[in-house]
């Protein structure tokens, strides 16, 4: 067998994005106007800057209108809520993210909830995280989206594979499991309660960690073979590492995406794609 293929997230999202910019100018030619993008970011978490830089540049790339608000430190639940209700209300704007973590994090559910679930390009609303657990057509959360992609471009089937996802959290672990089992795979969600992990890990056809814990998953854990993606973005000393520890895993995996360059390159791209389909949903 075939070992440690490299999954090039970055390459994947630039062929994406070519499509998504036709996309989009077909839309700006039909309707008068760009596809827009409403992007959120309260208070100061550096992490939260780059990313929310890094969506704004996605978006001049595939050809969106981005508009940004930073709000401060200070700003109350209230404030944020009548800023997520003018944008529900602004047909400029087809889609709306909140960037998380809020400084508040008490204050996500309710904010969340607030987005109107046509533009929730995150997937993080209720309705849409409802829908994508029924099996319709929904927004769903976009890193669990990319992640579908990077497997599916290693050209291997999904349906009737073990696929085991380490992670529960509602913005990847749940949704990749169901997204997961929507295309056929049999799906086992392991967590921080789950005995003996590394014997459930070790069964997976396709593992997809998610679990925010330094090169947790070593080389035992992982069956020969397996697909193996790392959605893990640990910062330490300035250099970012995944939750698997690359050099060793990718000798016995056979496809495995890298940190950087597998998954955050696609969840933006994915952003990109939900925010076009919001648009086109919205039109007709
Ligand atoms: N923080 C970390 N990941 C995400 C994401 O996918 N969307 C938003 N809005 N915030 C995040």
């Amino acid at each position: 067998m075939n070992k440690g293929n490299i999954i090039d997230g970055k390459k994947l999202s630039q062929e994406t994005r070519i499509r998504l910019k036709e996309q989009a100018e077909k839309f700006e030619a039909e309707c008068g106007r760009k596809i827009g993008l409403a992007v959120v970011l309260v208070g100061e978490n550096p992490a939260s800057k780059i990313y929310v830089s890094n969506k704004i540049k996605a978006c001049e790339e595939v050809g969106l209108k981005s508009f940004a608000y930073y709000l401060p430190e200070t700003a109350s639940k209230q404030d944020i809520l009548n800023l997520v209700e003018a944008l529900n209300d602004d047909n400029s704007v087809d889609g709306i993210l909140v960037q998380l973590p809020l400084p508040n994090k008490a204050d996500e559910k309710e904010i969340l909830a607030r987005v109107s679930p046509k533009k929730d390009v995150d997937g993080f609303h209720a309705v849409n995280a409802g829908n994508l657990l029924l099996g319709n057509d929904s927004l769903s959360a976009c890193t669990p989206s990319g992640i579908i992609e990077l497997i599916k471009s290693t050209g291997c089937e999904i349906a009737g594979k073990h696929a085991v996802v380490l992670g529960r959290s509602n913005i990847v672990g749940k949704p990749a499991a169901m997204l997961l089992l929507q295309n056929d795979a049999t799906v086992t969600i392991c967590h921080s309660k789950t005995k003996n992990p590394a014997q459930i890990t070790s069964q997976a056809d396709i593992l997809v960690v998610a679990i925010g814990r330094k090169e947790f998953v070593k080389s035992d854990m992982v069956k020969e073979g397996a697909i193996v993606i790392d959605v893990g973005m640990n910062r330490d000393n300035d250099k970012l590492y995944g939750d698997v520890a690359f050099e060793e895993v990718a000798k016995k995996a056979s496809y495995i995406t890298p940190v950087p360059g597998g998954v955050g390159p696609m969840t933006i791209t994915m952003l990109m794609s939900n925010t076009i389909k919001a648009a086109m949903s919205g039109k007709r």
